[in-house]
């Protein structure tokens, strides 16, 4: 009986914490970051962003994006980063 009981209450607990962790998932699913995206993934191999058009951006973005091994997401992110980046040039 004792020990069915401590079995319920760790079952409690686990369902708490699990709980804790979803409860932080809408954060990580929100919309990436293009400047964050380029940071973390694009100055591996250069420098500051390149003043591009939206139509240059598009394109480097399909290329560099193998090379930087990114999502869609991060994908689209990073291309309206560059596109903002151009624009405010
Ligand atoms: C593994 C290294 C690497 C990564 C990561 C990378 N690039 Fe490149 N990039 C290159 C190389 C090498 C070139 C030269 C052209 C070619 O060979 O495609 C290039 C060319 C470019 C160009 C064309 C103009 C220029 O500077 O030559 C732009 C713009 C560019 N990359 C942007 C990006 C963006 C944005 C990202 C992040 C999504 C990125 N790159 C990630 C290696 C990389």
């Amino acid at each position: 009986m004792k020990t069915s009981l401590c079995f319920l209450v760790c079952l409690f607990m686990c369902s708490l914490l699990s709980v804790g962790s979803l409860s932080g998932a809408p954060q990580a699913s929100k919309a990436p970051d293009g400047e964050e995206v380029y940071k973390t993934n694009c100055t591996r191999c250069h420098n500051t962003p390149p003043a591009l058009n939206e139509r240059q951006s598009r394109v480097v973005v399909a290329h560099m994006r193998v090379r930087a091994n990114l999502t869609q997401r991060d994908a689209n992110a990073v291309m309206h980063y560059l596109a903002e980046n151009a624009r405010s040039n």
